[in-house]
């Protein structure tokens, strides 16, 4: 297989069914071609969460028209395609050994060079997609429902785990807060629509987060707990409460703390430019802070879209790509892992 990395805008079909998200996506370049998704989370919605064998079946029922159709609205055809990048890790094992599997077939099908991508790795190069001519040094606000992190990139290949969640990833905390609530899943912007039928005013006490004292690290499950605990002693006193002021209340303290600690890394490392990742980077809050404190500092802000926030393939290629670059390909024996460490890349000979 003739392979040349060093092709100027190689096309990469990127793959991802980490989670309730089946999704392909072609990118030439950091240019998108086209990305398309197919999501359980309706059906996952009547069970409260995310039930891994819905998801893995959606996944196999999906997969191939997903990526037959990222491939036609990419205008391109197979022979087009320069590798094919998939995400192996972290998430729910069959629903990743479902896209490892497809993309391992379809590469060796098509003789194409294979990469392995860990998701977390994805999340943080959709900002790529956005700011093509992102460069690092940077800092990262990485906050999805499996994962809470602040990250440091000093070059495209590698990062530095400033800090992360100790307990619940954050995203985790709003799925968990939504359902004492009565809100369907996905807990996020369904606790951002309940918000906004009160005035967004945070009345309700909550703990402390880990400010200055706990580094970089992050802990929910108190704020979790807090909110729990809340609800149920006012039902058990057969009291009436807000639900719009508990869920304004709760975001407030599960936001300002991200956004503080971003803020703070980003002039502890000395850089200028602050990115985001993770469903949780959706949240129009979240998004409204970052950008008001990144602006008092003159900090120059890469928020991707809120669909490339959220789980997606497009991601999966724009770190697909970094990989090509560095020639970094997998073999036809590589697996699925349900955990990885936060920033682990894949060399070859690793599966
Ligand atoms: O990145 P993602 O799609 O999947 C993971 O890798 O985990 O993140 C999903 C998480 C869920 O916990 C969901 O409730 C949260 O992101 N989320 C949001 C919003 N949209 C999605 N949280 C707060 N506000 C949102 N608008
Ligand atoms: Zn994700």
């Amino acid at each position: 297989m003739q392979i040349d990395i060093h092709k100027e805008n190689p096309i990469i079909l990127g793959i991802e069914t980490s989670c309730d998200e089946t999704a392909a996506a072609v990118i030439c370049g950091r240019k998108i071609l086209s990305d398309e998704i197919a999501s359980s989370a309706k059906t996952q919605a009547l069970f409260g969460g995310v039930v891994p064998e819905i998801a893995s079946r959606m996944h196999t029922d999906e997969i191939a028209s997903v990526v037959d159709n990222a491939i036609k609205k990419a205008g391109i055809t197979y022979e087009d395609i320069d590798a094919v990048a998939v995400t192996y890790g972290a998430g729910l094992l069959g629903a990743l050994l479902v896209g490892v599997s497809f993309a391992k077939s379809f590469a060796y099908a098509l003789g194409k060079p294979l990469i392995a991508v860990n998701h977390i790795r994805g999340h943080l190069a959709a900002a790529y997609l956005v700011a093509t001519e992102l460069k690092p040094p940077f800092v990262t606000l990485l906050c999805s429902g499996g994962h809470t992190a602040i990250l440091y990139t000093p070059d495209e290949t590698r990062e530095e785990v400033l800090g992360g969640t100790l307990d619940d990833a954050v995203g985790e905390a709003y799925d968990k807060v939504a359902r004492v609530l009565g809100l369907s899943y996905p807990g996020g912007p369904n606790i951002e629509r309940c918000i906004a039928e009160g005035d967004g005013k945070p009345v309700v006490p909550m703990p402390k987060m880990l400010k200055g004292g706990g580094g970089y690290d992050f802990s929910y499950s108190g704020l979790k707990t807090a909110v729990i605990n809340y609800c149920h002693a006012k039902q058990q006193k057969g009291e009436a409460y807000s639900k719009a002021d508990v869920a304004a209340s709760f975001q407030c303290a599960a936001i300002d703390v991200l956004v503080e600690k971003t803020m703070t890394a980003a002039a502890e490392k000395g850089v200028t430019t602050v990115t985001a990742g993770g469903g949780v980077a959706a949240n129009g809050y979240l998004r409204r802070r970052l950008q008001e404190e990144c602006a008092k500092r003159g900090y120059t802000l890469v928020l991707p879209e809120k669909r490339y926030c959220t789980d997606n393939a497009a991601m999966i290629a724009s770190e697909g790509l970094i990989q090509y670059r560095l020639g970094n390909f997998a073999g036809l024996d590589l697996n699925a892992k349900a955990s990885i460490p936060l920033s682990a890349t894949l060399k070859k000979g690793d599966c």
